[in-house]
């Protein structure tokens, strides 16, 4: 039996798909219930912040999510494949026309993405001042809050329509399958003989 956490939306609705491809048979959610009990699987409704917390505790054996929100908590976990849906990008966004002033001695940057962010501009050398937020991120810079932002991209058209574009890409991001550690070794067969079946049914 392996439990497997899935983040609430799109993501969860995708791999549960995967899974009905691979065993032939339905996979889904009573109304509002957040398990799913099969024979072989436990499935666990989760917010997507939440899924490597759930591994990582080994409340979940495996899960799925987001490569960006795995970089931002840096929970030990393994990252056993890449699924290459909820394909975006790591961004950083300023006013149309704008670019980075890197002389300015007190650049603002702001985001929801903290350790991303830090990691980043700690890397270039370069001193920010990070101002977390929860979201409408965008609207940061019309307001003057921040002189940039660093933020999730997938069409670009959030940007867009509020006169903001991408200066600088920080990370590519993608949904992996992860496992716990313990996990992997307790269930090796198991999950091994999943992450083959979903392998396989992706590069289809
Ligand atoms: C993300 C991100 C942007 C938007 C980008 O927000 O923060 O606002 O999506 O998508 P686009 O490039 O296709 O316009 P999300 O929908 O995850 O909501 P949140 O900000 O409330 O987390």
């Amino acid at each position: 039996m392996l439990t497997v956490a899935l983040p609430k939306g799109r993501i969860a609705k995708d791999t549960l798909t995967i899974f009905e491809q691979i065993f032939g048979q339905e996979f889904k959610f009573d109304d509002r219930k957040l398990i799913l009990e099969t024979p072989n699987f436990k499935f666990l409704l989760v917010r997507n912040q939440d899924v490597a917390t759930y591994v990582y505790h080994q409340a979940a054996d495996i899960g799925v999510v987001g490569l960006d929100t795995l970089e931002e908590q840096g929970l030990d976990v393994i990252r056993l494949l890449d699924l290459r849906h909820g394909v975006c990008k790591v961004s950083i966004g300023m006013k149309k026309g704008e670019k980075i002033d890197y002389s300015k001695p007190d650049l603002k940057v702001a985001t929801k993405m903290v350790n991303i962010t830090k990691k980043y501009f700690h890397d270039k050398a370069v001193a920010v001042e990070i101002i977390k937020l929860y979201g409408s991120i965008e609207l940061a810079p019309l307001v003057g809050l921040a002189d940039m932002i660093v933020d999730i991209v997938e069409t670009g058209a959030t940007m867009k329509q509020n006169g903001l574009e991408v200066v600088e890409d920080i990370m590519e991001s993608s949904t992996y399958l992860i496992a716990n550690k313990n996990s992997f070794f307790e269930k090796k067969s198991e999950i091994l003989d999943i992450y083959e079946k979903i392998n396989k049914v992706r590069s289809e």
